[in-house]
């Protein structure tokens, strides 16, 4: 028997738009896998209800058939299902890295990233790196052409309003086309981000959140945004965006700013009719082994 703890992820970060992630310290899901005859998908945890346990419509049991190691896996989430937060890459994560050391099949993180992003893409429909690289990788993480990982340390807020934003339509809402001065400023906003982690400074990473271009079209799909937004920056956050496809409202801060920060975004989600709860967190590690065999 082997246990991972595999840790929410927040994906695009404004202006990486399907390539950026950065795995978060908390929340996280757990993920415990059995050797068995045949793969069995049980899933308890917060918003379980809405996870198939059925292996062939469950993240966790794509893989556990991609890497033909059948096991009984127990799935207790702690990242809640359609957040923003990457919920099935945490599955798919934790279950790529528990099998791999169940059977001792001795796939590196990387290869495991293929395999988990397999998982996303049976089940979600697309094969997005930004939420399963960071899951595995840990810190923050580039999946574009190439698979970049940066270990970094800096303070974030998560915070989840009580709506739902379907993925396919936060999809749908995106431009088809930016202009030449949009484009530009996402690529300096983009090395401005990737240079704040590599600093571990906060002011960069928010600076390098804004995205005129993807952001602001899904930002409309969640009540309360712009109100939790300004909240957070007048409560000293560096930066605020929409974290993966939404609803989830990520901010960049310095860490004494992070408890202020966090209360503003819940009040004034509360303000606009919507609860809300907020993760106070950092960019931090990757899956991990618990215990094992
Ligand atoms: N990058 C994806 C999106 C989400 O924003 O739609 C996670 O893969």
């Amino acid at each position: 028997m082997v246990t991972v703890r595999a840790p929410a992820t927040t994906a695009n970060m404004g202006s990486g738009y399907d390539v950026f992630g950065a795995a978060l310290t908390r929340p996280a899901d757990l993920v415990r896998v059995e050797r068995a005859a045949e793969t069995t998908i049980e899933v308890t945890g917060t918003g379980s209800r809405y996870v198939p346990e059925d292996p062939a419509d469950n993240t966790a049991g794509v893989v556990a058939a991609e890497l033909d190691a059948p096991a009984h896996v127990r799935v207790n989430k702690g990242v809640r299902p359609s957040s923003g937060l990457g919920s099935s890459a945490a599955s798919a994560a934790g279950a790529a890295l528990a099998l791999n050391e169940l059977y001792d099949l001795g796939y590196d993180r990387e290869q495991l990233v293929a395999v988990a992003a397999a998982g996303e893409a049976a089940v979600a429909g697309d094969a997005h790196r930004d939420n399963v690289a960071p899951a595995l990788l840990g810190g923050f993480t580039a999946a574009g052409d190439e698979l970049v990982q940066v270990d970094a340390e800096v303070p974030l807020v998560a915070c989840l309003p009580e709506t739902v934003v379907s993925t396919r339509d936060a999809r749908e809402v995106v431009p088809e086309s930016a202009s030449v001065e949009d484009l530009v400023a996402t690529v300096g906003n983009a090395a401005t981000l990737v240079a704040g982690t590599f600093r571990d400074d906060p002011a960069l990473v928010g600076a390098g959140m804004d995205d005129p271009v993807v952001t602001p079209a899904r930002a409309a799909l969640i009540d309360g945004y712009e109100a939790a937004r300004e909240a957070a920056l007048a409560a000293g956050a560096t930066g605020v965006t929409v974290s993966g496809s939404g609803p989830t409202v990520v901010a960049a801060c310095y860490p004494e700013d992070r408890r202020a920060v966090a209360s503003a975004m819940v009040d004034a989600f509360v303000d606009a009719d919507v609860r809300a709860r907020a993760y106070q967190t950092a960019v931090g590690p990757g899956a991990r082994v618990l215990d094992g065999r």
